[in-house]
């Protein structure tokens, strides 16, 4: 794996990329990053449930999870950078959503909310970013109640040999050009979270052959 860029790399990053970052990574993607995020909310966000949206970017993860845990549920915004957080806000005030939304900015490798505290925790797209991906995984995980869900969506490597040599050198290509990576790279977090006693609901891997994501839904047992 990569060595990932540090904090101030990826704030100055984003920061450059905010107010182009919807169109510009729906166009890398070919838009596989629309259906994991439709696919992650349709399978775990319920009405009325208290959902985190970590490393939620410009808030389209959030907007979606909003729509259905609807006027009962409540869904916070939680990201390294203001300026993503800032483009998110703006599409949250023009879609008159305002209350049913909170916003906060920190990292995710420590995350300054109670073990347990949300029904439903999604990160689409960041993991693939952290200095420390399993440990970002285990504070989602900490984060979500038991009985509860965690959704991911993150960048991964293709089965097939052959792919997965030129998937390299595509992300070699793309790790020049931070505009280009955004600072992600392939990770591999379902293990940590198996080891720590989540169960699979459901993964798949979708997306460009030679850009896949893993998208995958694990329960929090109920104690
Ligand atoms: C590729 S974007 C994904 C944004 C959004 N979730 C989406 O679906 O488009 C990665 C996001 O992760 C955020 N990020 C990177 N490192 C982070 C960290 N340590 N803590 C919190 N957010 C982080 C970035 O600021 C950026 O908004």
């Amino acid at each position: 794996m990569r060595e990932a860029l540090n904090l101030d790399q990826l704030r100055s990053l984003y920061a450059g990329i905010a107010k182009r970052y919807d169109l510009r990574h729906t166009l890398l993607t070919a838009r596989a990053d629309q259906r994991g995020r439709k696919l992650l909310v349709e399978k775990t966000v319920r009405e009325g449930d208290r959902v985190l949206d970590c490393g939620a970017g410009t808030g389209t993860t959030g907007l979606l999870a909003a729509a259905k845990a609807g006027p009962k549920g409540r869904v916070t915004l939680f990201d390294l950078s203001d300026a993503m957080l800032a483009v998110a806000r703006q599409k949250v005030t023009q879609a008159g959503l305002q209350d049913w939304f909170e916003f906060q900015s920190g990292d995710m490798v420590q995350l300054p909310f109670n073990s347990g505290e949300f029904d439903v925790v999604l990160s689409t797209y960041s993991i693939c970013p952290l200095y420390n991906p399993e440990k970002g995984a285990l504070e989602l995980y900490r984060v979500t109640r038991p009985g509860g869900t965690l959704g991911v969506a993150h960048s991964t490597n293709p089965e097939n040999p052959v792919a997965r040599w030129l998937a390299d050198r595509v992300e070699d290509f793309a790790w020049h050009f931070p505009g280009l990576s955004m600072g992600c790279r392939s990770v591999d977090i379902l293990p940590v979270l198996s080891r720590a006693g989540a169960e699979v609901l459901f993964a798949r891997q979708i997306g460009i052959p030679l850009w896949p994501f893993l998208v995958f839904v694990v329960q929090k047992p109920a104690s």
